[in-house]
């Protein structure tokens, strides 16, 4: 699979406020030259002015190769990347964008069924043109805090009620769970995309119906470093020199590398750009990226150090 590396320069051609705190950017390729072909699902690293680099998933149309549109949330307890999207980045501007990146891919389906979960529409608008397309039927369960935070609604308020559920919060209150496993149980496969809280509800709440097999996430952000047992006795040895450097369980391998000198090239570290992956020499992985696919966790050779643990007490790293 792609990881980051290539990028090139396009033209913010377009910003636009799509709802309550969310900017949409419409990027434009430069000299003409279209972009690569891409699927829904795709997202692509944002490299700002600052330097600081963001993972976005793209929400325009994928054929329309000439431009690109992703659409950013503000957060102002964030890192930064999106204060400055919002209040600096400006149309006519020059950054740098990785190339599309797909670890949310849709896969062929009799029915599919979307939940969305405020900025997590984003990947899944795409998703909706493709199954559109493909004369695949469709439903989509639109939550949000409230309809004025809810972006692209004029998309999809002429859909509604055939394919599409807006069921902002304070007007519905939390999304039905039951209904969206019970669609599952009746053959859609579910693509969601949306806060921690919400992914982890269907999670549980497809497994009690083992459902699992029908449901397909992204995440923003890894899952969080739970414990594990012996978590903290972690030691990771690093085979070129064969030192060895303790891992605290409230610490991660990169922070802990970093701390002990040993530089690691990075850019989300959130386990979704795959910058940091690492080959493992020996040693069981507790893979926690949202990277890597099943056949490459199996193989047990490569990590996202960033986010991923170990579930032995020790792992050689090809560093
Ligand atoms: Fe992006 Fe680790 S830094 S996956």
């Amino acid at each position: 699979m792609s990881r980051a590396g290539d990028s090139r320069e396009v033209l913010v051609s377009g910003m636009r406020l799509e709802a309550e705190g969310v900017m949409s950017l419409e990027l434009q390729a430069l000299g003409g030259e279209p972009f690569a072909h891409w699927q829904a699902g795709a997202h692509i690293d944002v490299h700002l002015p600052s330097g600081i680099v963001r993972q976005y998933s793209l929400c325009g149309d994928p054929e329309d190769l000439r431009h690109l549109r992703i659409a950013v949330l503000r957060e102002e307890k964030g890192r930064g990347g999106s204060r400055e999207v919002h209040d600096s980045l400006r149309v006519g501007q020059v950054i740098r964008i990785g190339e599309p990146r797909n670890a949310f891919a849709l896969a062929p389906a009799t029915s599919y069924q979307f939940v969305a979960g405020g900025i997590g529409i984003t990947p899944i608008l795409p998703m909706i043109l493709a199954a559109e397309r493909a004369g695949v039927p469709w439903h989509l369960v639109y939550g949000g805090r409230s309809r004025r935070s809810m972006a692209f609604l004029e998309f999809f308020v002429p859909r509604a009620g055939e394919h599409v559920e807006i069921l902002p919060a304070d007007e519905f209150g939390l999304l039905d769970l039951q209904r969206i496993a019970a669609r599952s149980a009746a053959g859609a496969e579910t693509y969601s995309c949306g806060p921690g809280v919400l992914l982890d509800a269907l999670t549980a709440r497809f497994a009690e119906q083992e459902l699992q097999g029908r449901l397909h996430l992204e995440r923003f952000a890894a899952a969080p470093l739970a414990a594990t047992a012996g978590e903290g006795d972690l030691t990771v040895i690093l085979a070129r020199s064969g030192r060895e450097i303790a891992v605290p369980s409230h610490c991660s391998i990169m922070a802990a590398l970093r701390e002990h000198g040993v530089d690691v090239p990075s850019s989300c570290e959130q386990g979704v750009c795959g910058m940091c992956e690492t080959r493992v020499l020996d040693g069981e992985i507790d893979h926690r990226d949202m990277l890597l696919t099943d056949s490459e966790r199996a193989r047990n050779n490569l990590m996202m150090v960033c986010v991923s643990r170990a579930k032995s007490a020790r792992l050689t790293l090809d560093l």
